[in-house]
C-alpha cells in the first residue's frame, strides 16, 4: 500500500513486489488468506480499507484487493538457511522473529540479510529488538533501523 501510495501512477514502473516468507505454512496461509476485521485495520490511513481491501460475505471481514495481493510473492523459507533468492532486496523487514535465536545465530543471519541487501538499502527489525552494532557491516540509522 505505501508503494503505492509512494509511486502513484508510476507504480507499474518500479519493481514493487514483496517477497513473504516464514518458516511455518500456518503462517503463511493466513497471510495469503488475507482477511482482516475492523479492528485490525483501523489505524490505516482515512480512505487506504476502501481503496485496498473488499468486503467479505462475513460482516465486518476485509480482504486485500487481487491487484495489491498479487504484488505478493508467499514462500516458505528457513531463515537459518542460505539466502538463494535471485534479486538482491532493496528493504528487508526481520521484525519479532530474531527474538527467538541465540546472539551468535542473529548475527550470522543479520550478516547473511547483509549479502542479500542492495547498497543503499535497509533493514528493518522489530521495535524491541536490538542487534549487536559492532557485529554487523549495516549502518545504524535509527532504533529498528540499518543500512547497507
Ligand atoms: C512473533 S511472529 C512475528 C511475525 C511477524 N514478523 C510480525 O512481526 O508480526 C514470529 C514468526 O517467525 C517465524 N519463524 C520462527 N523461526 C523461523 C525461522 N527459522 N525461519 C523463518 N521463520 C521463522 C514463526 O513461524 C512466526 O510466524
Amino acid at each position: 500500500m505505501i508503494l503505492k501510495e509512494y509511486f502513484g501512477t508510476k507504480a507499474g514502473m518500479w519493481d514493487t513486489r514483496v517477497l513473504a516468507t516464514d518458516i511455518s505454512q500456518n503462517a503463511l496461509s493466513a497471510a495469503q488468506n488475507a482477511q482482516y476485521d475492523e479492528e485490525s485495520l483501523s489505524k490505516l490511513p482515512a480512505g487506504w480499507k476502501t481503496k485496498y481491501f473488499n468486503r467479505t460475505s462475513e460482516p465486518g471481514v476485509w480482504t486485500v484487493k487481487p491487484e495489491l495481493k498479487s504484488n505478493v510473492i508467499f514462500r516458505t523459507f528457513n531463515l537459518m538457511e542460505p539466502i538463494r533468492f535471485k534479486i538482491p532486496f532493496d528493504v528487508i523487514f526481520c521484525r519479532n522473529v530474531m527474538i527467538y535465536f541465540d546472539q551468535d545465530t542473529k548475527n550470522q543471519l543479520v550478516n547473511r540479510f547483509y549479502d542479500a541487501t542492495v547498497p543503499g538499502g535497509y533493514l528493518l527489525i522489530g521495535h524491541s529488538e536490538s542487534i549487536d552494532k559492532s557485529a554487523t557491516r549495516y549502518n545504524y540509522v535509527k532504533p529498528a533501523l540499518y543500512r547497507k
